[in-house]
């Protein structure tokens, strides 16, 4: 990872080099916190890079914080700014990744949610692909998806991924690039850091809500793309591990993955084992909006270097 030059840190931009915390740090020993994932678009014919989905993001920190008892000082619209200005002070010209992180900073020893202080952190890196977007091997792993009553999966938790390391590893050692959770009551939840659908009879299907999933803000994008741009509508339902083996088509979907095709699911072929037709449509509009290259869409990006538009990413897109 290149390391980025200035950091916001303690209420201010400071060089990385100083951003630092303490080994006894709270939010380090009881993964206490909770975080963002952002997405940034070099668009190089204009110059210009596109925040996408700011204010969704930032909406969303606040709703985790909310849950965890921890405070955000800072509102949607202050996090916006930092963002942009935190990519300005670093120069980039390139895709980034934007993480906000808010955690228990307290030097104290003792589990808990109560007086303890937070501290709020963004720094942005570069970032290309998080995972291949040209067709991938998945796996439903034998790790259940923690439930909303234990360690709640709407909240963009820290201490959370945990759960999301150990069946992205267990994939990886059995030769699959990815996993799937199930739920403890045997339905699909998502994947190890993204949201799924299947194609089934020229329709989208996607788990619910309920199915301890994190309200993925591009889970909401592809709907819209899907009724708006395609006409297609999205089921949100329970859906069993055998309907996996029948799906027409699959893909995975999140800031960091985007849209990553699934050709395979426990050794059996997706579909006809190719990026079937819906899941490319898909994609190639997603592509072109995320860096401001799609007039109907154009209020999802937010230009860093040329604020003559001031989106932030609309409103919705946590909630479906
Ligand atoms: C567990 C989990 N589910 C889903 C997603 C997708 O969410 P989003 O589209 O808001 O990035 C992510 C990505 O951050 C994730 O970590």
């Amino acid at each position: 990872m290149t390391t980025p030059r200035y950091v916001f840190f303690k209420g201010e931009f400071v060089p990385y080099e100083e951003a630092k915390v303490s080994v006894v740090a709270h939010g380090l020993n009881y993964g206490t916190g909770c975080f963002e994932g952002i997405r940034g678009y070099w668009n190089a014919e204009e110059e210009e890079l596109y925040i996408l989905k700011m204010a969704p993001h930032f909406e969303r920190i606040h709703q985790s914080a909310r849950i965890l008892y921890m405070d955000l000082q800072y509102s949607v619209e202050e996090l916006t700014k930092i963002a942009i200005e935190l990519v300005k002070r670093n120069e980039f010209k390139e895709d980034v990744y934007i993480r906000p992180l808010l955690f228990t900073g307290d030097e104290k020893i003792g589990v808990r949610l109560h007086g303890v202080s937070t501290e709020f952190t963004m720094f942005a890196v570069p970032m290309g692909n998080y995972i291949d977007t040209t067709g991938i091997k998945a796996g439903v792993s034998s790790w259940r998806r923690v439930d909303d009553n234990a360690v709640p999966a709407r909240a963009k938790i820290t201490g959370a991924y945990i759960n999301s390391a150990l069946a992205k590893t267990e994939a990886y050692h059995n030769g699959y690039d990815e996993a799937i959770f199930l739920n403890a009551d045997g339905h699909v939840s998502e994947g190890s850091a993204a949201n799924m659908f299947l194609v089934r009879n020229g329709q989208l299907v996607t788990p619910g809500v309920q199915h301890n999933i994190l309200e993925g803000i591009t889970r909401h994008t592809i709907m819209q793309i899907a009724k708006e741009e395609l006409g297609i509508n999205t089921e949100e339902r329970s859906i069993d591990r055998t309907e996996l083996y029948i799906a027409d088509e699959m893909f995975f979907c999140g800031t960091g993955v985007q849209i990553s095709p699934v050709i395979s699911v426990d050794m059996r072929p997706v579909g006809t084992g190719q990026i079937g037709p819906v899941t490319k449509q898909i994609m190639e509009i997603y592509n072109r909006a995320v860096r401001g290259q799609h007039p109907r869409f154009q209020d999802w990006v937010t230009p860093v270097y040329k604020p003559q538009n001031v989106a932030l990413g609309g409103t919705a897109g946590v909630t479906a």
